[in-house]
């Protein structure tokens, strides 16, 4: 399928998708989030992905935010309807049955920031920069970074972030738990692929069952998450991949998984 703002790119179980409106830094307008959907869609059905990588084009920005020249001329209904969708894209990305990887290759601001964080894990290049400046335009974040950054990384810093619009670099970003790990630029893509290819080696069920584990449990009181796993956990064992597992390490050999 082809876009106009996004490359969609498939090989060997790996879907990169690259954010690709340098002139505008990436920012991502109406156009662009439609396109997401779509794309989200579609690596959501495909048996053929296991994992994908989420990054922007160029060098210099993951995202830079939601595009401001598309917003300035909005209404406030007109603008609930683009947040909403920011929404939906950024909900789509943390419910996807498979794991999301974001390369964070340069700035990630406003709406690129809670786009990185509505992925799984966050890795950044060592230029990456990171921000909520929404309240430099006299706006606050839209697409869900008030709800996601503090659960991420507490409220305390989240809100040191959003109040003051700050930015921060990549090591801040590491040393806050923002970003899981930190790659010099040219080795980011392929720091993404070697994570992505490690995560599709091991059972496909169980990293399925431990998404959907992670991220609705989170939305729980802890004694209805646990709950939650044990169900999670049971079945786990339904599959031929249990099986698989266990055989192959009480057989002393690697595991061959089917996903089944
Ligand atoms: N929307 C639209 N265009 C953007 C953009 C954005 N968020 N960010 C950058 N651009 C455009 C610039 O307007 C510029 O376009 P022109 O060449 O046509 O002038 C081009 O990208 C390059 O940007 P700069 O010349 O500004 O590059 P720089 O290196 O001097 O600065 C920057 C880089 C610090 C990222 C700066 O561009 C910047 O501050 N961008 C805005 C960041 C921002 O405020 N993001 C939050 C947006 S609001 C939001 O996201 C709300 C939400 O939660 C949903």
């Amino acid at each position: 399928m082809s876009y106009n703002n996004l490359i969609l790119e498939i090989e060997s179980g790996i879907a990169i998708v690259t954010i690709n409106r340098p002139k505008a830094l990436n920012a991502l307008n109406k156009e662009t989030l439609e396109e997401l959907m779509s794309c989200l869609q579609t690596l959501k059905d495909s048996d053929e992905v296991g994992v994908v990588i989420l990054t922007g084009s160029g060098e210099k920005a993951f995202v830079a935010g939601a595009d401001i020249s598309f917003m300035r001329k909005l209404s406030p209904l007109e603008v609930r309807t683009f947040a909403g969708l920011g929404h939906e894209c950024m909900d789509t990305i943390e419910k996807l049955s498979k794991p999301v990887i974001a390369a964070i290759n340069g700035f990630a601001l406003g709406g690129g920031c809670e786009l990185a964080i509505s992925c799984d894990i966050r890795l950044a290049s060592d230029n990456a920069k990171f921000g909520q400046p929404e309240v430099n335009l006299g706006i606050l974040p839209g697409f869900g970074g008030t709800q996601r950054l503090p659960r991420l990384i507490g409220r305390g810093r989240a809100s040191e972030l959003i109040f003051t619009g700050d930015m921060i670099d990549a090591q801040e970003a590491y040393r806050i738990g923002l970003v899981n790990r930190v790659f010099p630029q040219g080795e980011l893509l392929a720091a993404g692929r070697e994570m992505a290819k490690k995560i599709m080696s091991r059972g496909p069920i169980a990293v399925r069952l431990s998404k959907d584990a992670i991220i609705n449990g989170m939305e729980m009181d802890l004694a209805r998450a646990c709950a939650y796993e044990v169900d999670q956990f049971a079945l786990s064992f339904t599959s031929d991949d249990q099986k698989e597992g266990m055989d192959a390490f009480l057989q002393k050999r690697p595991a061959v998984f089917q996903g089944k």
